[in-house]
């Protein structure tokens, strides 16, 4: 049976940090629908024109479109066969059930839902200090995580950008918006003795190694 992973915890939380390390780690695709609907955006496909109000602003992009989004990339054959860390999705109590419905099509479970916890004021220096690669999509940090050469993607060479959404009043919004829609899947998943929670607050290193032995310990 195909494994999902799913991470949750809120806006720079490290999510896409972490992801990138574990799926190198434990060998799992990697699976980001912020990712896919900035990659849509560049792209300018009609999901991206769609996606692009909602995230310049900080909503959710609808549930209907996201599950519709996920279910095709799920139902791919290395995902179907290998299973996938999910990151940013689900996001909302719908999406959750959607997940859940994809699952059991393909056969899959949710292995385990590592919540990385970080308060606001953290994520809130976080997101105003990242930089990003436009080409694979990972993110650094001035301190905390500096790419070789300042300004260039340790992977790909290419020069890194400030994401739109990292501006103060949407990242606002981004962190309400987790609030009021995303958090209650903390205790969902927690009634389901799937979630484990990780301090994301400790230096990269640390929430990698707490968040593999967290992960191995249920495989
Ligand atoms: P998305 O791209 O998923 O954004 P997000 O969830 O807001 O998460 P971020 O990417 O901002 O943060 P992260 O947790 O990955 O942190 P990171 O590792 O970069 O979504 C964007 C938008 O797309 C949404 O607003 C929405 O519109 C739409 N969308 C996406 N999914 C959707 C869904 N399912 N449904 C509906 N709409 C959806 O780290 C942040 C910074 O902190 C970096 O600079 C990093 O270097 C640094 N850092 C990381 N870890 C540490 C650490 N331990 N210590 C110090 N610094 C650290």
């Amino acid at each position: 049976m195909a494994n999902f992973i799913v991470l949750l915890g809120p806006p720079g939380a490290g999510k896409g940090t972490q992801a990138e390390i574990l799926s190198e780690n434990l060998n799992l695709v990697h699976i980001s629908t912020g990712d896919i609907f900035r990659e849509n955006l560049r792209n300018e496909t009609e999901l991206g024109l769609l996606a692009k109000g909602y995230m310049a602003k900080g909503e959710l992009v609808p549930d209907d479109v996201t599950n519709e989004m996920v279910r095709d990339r799920i139902s791919r054959e290395d995902t179907r066969e290998g299973g996938a860390l999910l990151d940013g999705y689900p996001r909302t109590p719908d999406q959750a059930q959607a997940l859940a419905a994809m699952l059991e099509d393909i056969g899959g479970k949710v292995l385990c839902v590592p919540y990385i916890a970080v308060p606001a004021p953290v994520l809130v220096e976080r997101l105003s200090g990242r930089w990003t690669c436009p080409v694979c999509s990972t993110p650094y940090h001035p301190v905390s995580k500096p790419p070789k050469v300042a300004g260039i993607c340790d992977h790909d060479g290419a020069a890194l950008v400030q994401r739109e959404d990292d501006k103060p009043a949407t990242v606002k919004n981004r962190i309400d918006v987790y609030m009021e829609n995303t958090a209650p899947l903390i205790d969902f998943y927690q009634n389901q003795h799937l979630l484990v929670e990780v301090d994301g607050t400790q230096d990269i290193d640390q929430v990698s190694a707490d968040l593999l032995r967290a992960i191995k310990a249920r495989m």
